[in-house]
């Protein structure tokens, strides 16, 4: 989201619930490093199927995180985390200065380190069932990351000192109360949620969520 989204997004969502929620934007990839060549080879593929894919489709900009940051301290949440990556030292400082705590996605053992000794108040343990996309950041070797949940959190819990929120196929209160007792504090639920009519899909998306398990 741009600023003025963020800023537009909190007030409806602090007018329309109870006030609690968490920011989470994306950590930006450095600078791609381009090469006109295969990008024509790219254009070209995907010019097959019908859309003609123009060089001007590759010159877009991405969103501005310093000013995204700045936009999430403005409006003050409870609760800031981030995906892919890792906030500069800087802006965990004014986190900490405005006390909003901040929650850190990570998919293995050696990023949940990582963002701990950055000095995460919180840990999101983000296995490999999760619907969409993960934030994994360790792309040496991503197979590692690729665990399922029984075995991440524990590992997780017990490598690390600050308190684990488990997700990952967690859909109802038997998933919640394993992940409780695997040594989570709470829990994170983004599938099931995709039913709700505030999730707003289209219904037959949501109906063939409820048929997807054979
Ligand atoms: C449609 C959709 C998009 C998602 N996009 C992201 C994303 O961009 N980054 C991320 O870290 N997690 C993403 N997630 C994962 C959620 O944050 C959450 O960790 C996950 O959905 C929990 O597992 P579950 O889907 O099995 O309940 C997404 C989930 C869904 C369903």
């Amino acid at each position: 989201m741009q600023p003025e989204q963020i800023f537009n997004w909190v007030q409806e969502m602090r007018a329309r619930s109870n006030r609690v929620f968490q920011l989470k934007v994306r950590i930006p990839d450095s600078e791609p490093v381009r090469d006109l060549n295969h990008e024509a080879k790219v254009r070209a593929f995907l010019g097959q199927w019908g859309l003609e894919v123009s060089s001007e489709d590759a010159e877009g900009s991405p969103l501005n995180f310093d000013a995204q940051c700045d936009a999430m301290l403005a409006v003050c949440p409870r609760v800031i985390s981030y995906i892919m990556g890792a906030y500069p030292a800087p802006f965990v400082a004014r986190m900490k200065e405005r006390g909003i705590k901040w929650f850190a996605t990570m998919t293995s053992v050696k990023e949940a380190l990582a963002a701990e000794a950055a000095s995460a108040d919180g840990i999101i343990a983000q296995s490999v069932e999760v619907g969409g996309h993960r934030g994994s950041f360790e792309t040496e070797d991503i197979s590692r990351s690729l665990v399922g949940l029984f075995a991440l959190l524990p590992a997780v819990v017990d490598a690390g000192k600050v308190p684990v929120v488990a997700t990952g196929g967690i859909a109802d209160a038997r998933g919640m109360v394993a992940a409780l007792v695997l040594g989570a504090s709470a829990v994170q639920i983004g599938t099931g949620l995709l039913r709700t009519p505030e999730a707003g899909i289209v219904s037959p998306w949501a109906s063939t969520i409820g048929t997807a398990l054979p």
